[in-house]
């Protein structure tokens, strides 16, 4: 079969298309037909030897997918032929024609999802799903604020802080991903490149702060929007695109009476299988209801995946990209 493979750490593009060993499938493991992957900024980072994960080299990236059942190792009960999954329990190994993962990380899906869109909608939606309603008890009526607001886990942490009836702020780098994030249900929008982010946020609230900021970004942005939060407010750590992983001057915490808390979807679903698939279902509730979408801006060809990680990696991407497969 055809796969994406890291032969070393480093470049995006040493990564190279090449003839693997199709995978067969342990007992309770399913073989899958890969038809699209999707494309996330840790992707890029493992392959940069830049992630908390350091698999033995080779190896093929890409940690989530949407594919077909091709036939299944024993003891496996529950899957035929063709049925239409997907599944982000992989870590690694979804840029490739065919996949063996647990049959019990496979969530089924209608064929009526598309794909490109289907493979997206584990890592993103995920962990803003979980960020928003397990880390940050998110309430209606209270004013959440995205940072990074058109990338992958911002703009699904605007669909779903809508679809749980917060006040949504959306804080991008531009007035075309804002245009996005307003598309995709925000109520409000701040440009960082031409505002001050602490007051905007203090504007946007009646002087009150944010009570719960979502932060995918870290760095300068961190450093003054954590000056801007409500008492009782709650500060989501979801990750670093900036480069940059911000100090933390804890006397403001004391002072404001707030918390930072961290997210970690991974280990999440783990550690809490069970609320884990309550959170999938309701997120494809809310996907069949049109409440959450995944906007797909671009979908590259699986020889072209280093020019999609390129892509999401150097702040271009609108929304989601996936690779097609098969
Ligand atoms: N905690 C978890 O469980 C978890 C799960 C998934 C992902 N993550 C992490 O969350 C972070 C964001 O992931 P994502 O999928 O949302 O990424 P993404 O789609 O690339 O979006 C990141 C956003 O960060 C902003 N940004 C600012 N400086 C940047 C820079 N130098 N390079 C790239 N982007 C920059 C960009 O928005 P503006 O241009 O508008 O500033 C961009 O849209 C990553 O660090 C990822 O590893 C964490």
């Amino acid at each position: 079969m055809k796969a994406i493979v890291c032969n070393e750490y480093g470049s995006l593009d040493d990564l190279v298309l090449q003839d693997t060993d199709e995978p067969v499938p342990a007992d309770h493991e399913l073989l899958i037909r890969v038809l699209a992957a999707g494309v996330n900024f840790p992707d890029g980072l493992l392959v940069k030897g830049q992630y908390q994960a350091k698999p033995q080299i080779p190896f093929i990236p890409g940690m989530e997918l949407c594919g077909e059942v091709v036939s299944s190792g024993s003891g496996v009960s529950g899957f035929k032929t063709g049925d239409r999954l997907i599944s982000s329990s992989v870590s690694y190994g979804a840029f490739a024609e065919r996949v063996a993962l647990p049959a019990a990380s496979a969530i089924k899906i209608p064929k009526s999802i598309k794909p490109a869109e289907a493979s997206n909608l584990l890592v993103a939606h995920g962990t803003a799903h979980h960020a928003l309603k397990q880390r940050g008890n998110l309430q209606a009526g209270e004013n959440l604020v995205v940072l990074g607001a058109a990338g992958g886990t911002g703009l699904a942490a605007v669909q779903i802080g809508k679809a749980m009836g917060a006040n949504v702020i959306a804080a991008a780098s531009s007035e075309e991903k804002l245009a996005l994030a307003r598309a995709n249900g925000a109520d409000a929008t701040i440009n960082y490149s031409t505002e001050a982010i602490k007051d905007a946020i203090r504007q946007h609230t009646d002087g009150k702060g944010a009570d719960l900021i979502y932060d995918p970004v870290g760095g300068e942005l961190f450093d003054s929007s954590v000056r801007a939060m409500a008492r009782n407010g709650r500060y989501l750590v979801i990750g670093f695109a900036s480069g940059t992983i911000p100090k933390f001057p804890v006397n403001l915490a004391l002072v404001k009476e707030f918390s930072l808390v961290g997210v970690f979807w991974g280990t999440f679903t783990r550690k809490e299988p069970a609320v884990f698939a309550e959170n999938m279902q309701e997120l494809l509730d809310w996907h069949q209801q049109g409440r959450v979408s995944v906007a797909i801006d671009r979908v590259f060809d699986l020889k072209d995946t280093p020019d999609a990680l390129k892509y999401v990696m150097s702040r271009q991407v609108k929304g989601k990209v996936a690779i097609s497969v098969s």
